[in-house]
C-alpha cells in the first residue's frame, strides 16, 4: 500500500491505495481558518501537524492495514501558503494562505520592480494569493519576524519536515512562489535580489517523487506507523488533480468543478510563454509543466444561485429538467463574478449579471443560465489553451461538474470537445498517492501509474447543432465583462 495525504484549505484527507489504484480507506480531519481583518486569511501550521498524525492514526486504525505494508507516504497541498520558520525550525507566525488578500500593493511592488523580467522567470502575473507578495508583506509590515527567519516553507512542506526533519520544497509547489525560475529549475537570484531577499530563504529542491526522508520514530508512533517509513515530497493540490486525472503528456487536458472552477492542460515545452493570460506551473512529473486557468466562482456560483432564490430545494431538484431548456437559457445569459474572476481577467473588482430576463423565465431558466456562464468562463481557459497552439480534443471532467450528466454534455456543446467522466474520483489525494507509488518503485513511470490507477466510466460527444449555437452566445458572453467593469 501507498498512503496519499491531501493538506487542503478546510481540512487534510489521507487515503490509503493498493496496488492497481484503489482507495481501500480515507479519513478527513478538518482545522479552522482564521479571518482576523477583511481579506485576511491564516492558518496555524500546528493545526496541519496535529490533524494529519490524527487522520494517518485513524486511517491505520479504521483499515486494519499492517504499518509494515506501507511503501511510502506522498502529499498533495494546498498552493501558495507562506510559512515562515526560525532556525528551531518554529513558524514564527500563523500561515498566510492562498487565499488572503492583503498583498495587493506589494503585487504592484512586483510588477513595477520587476517589470517584463517577472513573466520571462516566473512565468506568472503577481497575484494576491502568491508566496512572494506575502514575503514583502511581512518584509513592509513585520520586519523583525523576517530577520529571524532561516526559509520560508509551502504548507505541506512544512508538515512533511515535522514528520521528517528534512527542510525541502519540489518544483510544482515552488512554482507557485513567483521566486522559481520556471524553465531552469532553480530559485532566481534575480527575483529575490531585486527584493533584498537573501536566496537562502528559500528551501532546498527536490523532485515531487524524490525520496525525502522517512517518518520520525515519535511521529510513527503517533501515527500508528513504522519508523523511517518513507516518505516522497508530494506536488501542489492542483498538479496532484491532474496526475489523479491522469493529465500527463501533451494534448491531456482537465476540467474541474469545485468551489472554483479549473481548466489544466499539459505542457512540454518549458519556453511557452503565456503573457500571464494564464497560470504556467511545473508538473510533479519530471520536466513537465501546464497550462492552468482558474474561474473563481464556479461551483460556487450555483451553491450561491441555490442558497439565495431556492434554498429548500436540494442541487439534484434544482437541475432537474434543465435539459428540456433549450441551450442558451432563453435568452437569459449569466457571468460567474460574483467574487471578482482571474482567468482571463485576474479582475478582483468586476461582479456578476443576468442579463436578458424575460417575465416568461423561470427558475429552471436561471438554473441552466448559471451553468452555462460558469461554462462560457471555463472555455476562455480552454480558448487560451487553444491560443498556444493546441488542439484541445478531450477533455477529462471531474469534481461536482462531472456528477450532472445534463453538465457534462453542456460542457462538450460549449468547450466543443469530447468530455470524458472517470469511474471514480479521489482527486488530489490519489495524485499524492501516485508520487508514493512511482517513487517507491511500484512503476516505471507515472504514466504507467495512472495506466493502471485511472479508468474512464463515460464519453459525451459535443451535439453540433448546439455547439454551434453556444458559439454565438459565447461571443456576446464575452462581450459583457468590459460592458459591466464600470458598474461596482
Ligand atoms: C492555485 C490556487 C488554489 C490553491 C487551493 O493557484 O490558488 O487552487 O492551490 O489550494
Amino acid at each position: 500500500y501507498v498512503i496519499g495525504i491531501d493538506l487542503g484549505t478546510s481540512a487534510v484527507k489521507s487515503v490509503l491505495v493498493d496496488r492497481e489504484g484503489r482507495v481501500t480507506g480515507e479519513h478527513s480531519e478538518s482545522y479552522p481558518l482564521m479571518r482576523p481583518k477583511p481579506g485576511y486569511s491564516e492558518q496555524n501550521p500546528e493545526d496541519w501537524v496535529k490533524g494529519t498524525l490524527v487522520s494517518l492514526n485513524r486511517l491505520v486504525e479504521k483499515t486494519g492495514v499492517r504499518p509494515a505494508e506501507i511503501d511510502g507516504i506522498s502529499f498533495s497541498g494546498q498552493m501558495h501558503g507562506l510559512v515562515l520558520v526560525d532556525a528551531e525550525g518554529k513558524p514564527l507566525r500563523p500561515a498566510i494562505l492562498w487565499n488572503d488578500t492583503r498583498t495587493t500593493a506589494q503585487c504592484r511592488r512586483i510588477e513595477s520592480t520587476l517589470g517584463a523580467k517577472l513573466i520571462d522567470i516566473a512565468r506568472n502575473k503577481a497575484l494576491e494569493g502568491f508566496t512572494l507578495p506575502k514575503l514583502l508583506w511581512v518584509q513592509e509590515n513585520e520586519p523583525e519576524l523576517l530577520d529571524q527567519a532561516k526559509l520560508f516553507l509551502l504548507p505541506k512542506d512544512y508538515v512533511r519536515y515535522r514528520l521528517t526533519g528534512e527542510y525541502g520544497a519540489e518544483y510544482s509547489d515552488a512554482a507557485g512562489t513567483l521566486l522559481l525560475d520556471a524553465a531552469s529549475k532553480s530559485w532566481s537570484a534575480e527575483i529575490a535580489e531585486a527584493f533584498n531577499l537573501p536566496l537562502s530563504l528559500c528551501p532546498p529542491l527536490t523532485e515531487s517523487f524524490g525520496q525525502t526522508g522517512g517518518l520520525l520514530p515519535e511521529i510513527a508512533e503517533a501515527a500508528g506507523l513504522e519508523p523511517g517509513t518513507k516518505v516522497f515530497a508530494g506536488g501542489a493540490d492542483n498538479a496532484c488533480g491532474a496526475l489523479g486525472a491522469g493529465i500527463l503528456g501533451e494534448g491531456k487536458t482537465m476540467c474541474s468543478i469545485g468551489t472554483s472552477g479549473v481548466v489544466l492542460s499539459y505542457e512540454s515545452d518549458k519556453t511557452l510563454n503565456l503573457g500571464g493570460r494564464a497560470h504556467f506551473f511545473n508538473h510533479a512529473e519530471k520536466d513537465g509543466y501546464y497550462i492552468m486557468g482558474v474561474t473563481l466562482a464556479a461551483g460556487y456560483s450555483l451553491t450561491w444561485f441555490k442558497e439565495t432564490f431556492a434554498a429548500e430545494m436540494g442541487f439534484d431538484e434544482l437541475l432537474a429538467g434543465i435539459d428540456r431548456i433549450p441551450a442558451g437559457s432563453g435568452g437569459l445569459l449569466f457571468t460567474p463574478y460574483i467574487v471578482g474572476e482571474r482567468t482571463p481577467h485576474a479582475d478582483s473588482d468586476i461582479r456578476g449579471s443576468f442579463l436578458g430576463m424575460d417575465s416568461g423565465h423561470t427558475l429552471k431558466h436561471f438554473a441552466r443560465s448559471v451553468l452555462e456562464g460558469i461554462t462560457f468562463s471555463l472555455r476562455e481557459s480552454v480558448d487560451i489553451v487553444r491560443s498556444s497552439g493546441k488542439a484541445v480534443t478531450e477533455i477529462v471532467s471531474i469534481g461536482g461538474g462531472a456528477k450532472n450528466a445534463d453538465w457534462l454534455q453542456m460542457q462538450a456543446d460549449i468547450f466543443n470537445a469530447t468530455i470524458i467522466r472517470l469511474e471514480s474520483e479521489q482527486g488530489p489525494a490519489l495524485g499524492a498517492a501516485m508520487l508514493a507509488a512511482y517513487g517507491a518503485g511500484w512503476f516505471d513511470s507515472l504514466g504507467d501509474c495512472a495506466a493502471a490507477f485511472i479508468r474512464t466510466a463515460g464519453r459525451y460527444e459535443p451535439n453540433p447543432e448546439q455547439a454551434e449555437r453556444y458559439e454565438k452566445i459565447y461571443a456576446l458572453y464575452r462581450e459583457v465583462y468590459g460592458q459591466t467593469q464600470e458598474l461596482n
